[in-house]
């Protein structure tokens, strides 16, 4: 939303996080943050303005020509951490989870956090996007691996509890309309 975004590049041009800006609301506006307005007029999206996005309250750094998290994603995540919060109460211990086309890591990472006790391997075929998901795994258990889904981890044939993906979602031929993600989301993650 507007108050969404506004609230990023609030919070980016004044150094705080995204619950600090109680405490600066009477302060001037930083200059840069009338630079960062100007870049989200023209369509550019709030989280590669701010070079971060949040999902699931975590914070994940992005860099040009990595697919930005959307919401949307949080429902897939919910369901992966559920069944393997299922699995884990019928006794499973250490369930093998797999994410195809991990992008910056958003589901891969943010399931690591949620399950410890979950092995998770993420596999992305852009350069760019592994770099950032492995950043972003830092500090958990997530391995991240750079390569095709079609060909990844031979070694967990037949092994993986859970596998989750969100891979390019939109039809050959198909364009989306919305300038934010056709003109800065790469077309890998898109076609
Ligand atoms: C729609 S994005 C989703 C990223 C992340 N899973 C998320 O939900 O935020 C799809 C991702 O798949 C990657 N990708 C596309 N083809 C791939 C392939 N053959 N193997 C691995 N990753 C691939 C893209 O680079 C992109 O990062």
């Amino acid at each position: 939303t507007a108050r969404a975004d506004a609230r990023l590049l609030a919070a980016h041009a004044c150094g705080v996080g995204p619950d600090g800006l109680d405490g600066v609301s009477q302060a001037p506006a930083p200059p840069v943050l009338e630079e960062y307005v100007r870049r989200r007029e023209e369509r550019e999206p709030a989280e590669l303005i701010v070079g971060h996005a949040w999902f699931m309250g975590q914070r994940f750094e992005l860099a040009p020509g990595v697919f930005v998290p959307k919401p949307e994603t949080q429902e897939i995540v919910e369901e992966a951490i559920n069944r393997l919060s299922g699995l884990l109460s019928q006794g499973k211990t250490s369930p093998l989870v797999v994410d195809l086309c991990a992008g910056p890591g958003t589901m891969a990472v943010t399931i690591a956090r949620r399950v410890p006790d979950a092995r998770v391997y993420g596999i992305e075929l852009s350069q760019v996007a592994a770099q950032a998901a492995r950043r972003n795994a830092r500090g958990t258990a997530a391995c991240i691996v750079q390569g095709d889904a079609c060909e990844a981890f031979p070694e967990f044939d037949g092994c993986a509890d859970l596998v989750v993906t969100n891979p390019p979602y939109i039809p050959i031929g198909l364009r989306t309309s919305a300038p934010e993600v056709l003109n800065y989301d790469p077309p890998l993650a898109l076609w």
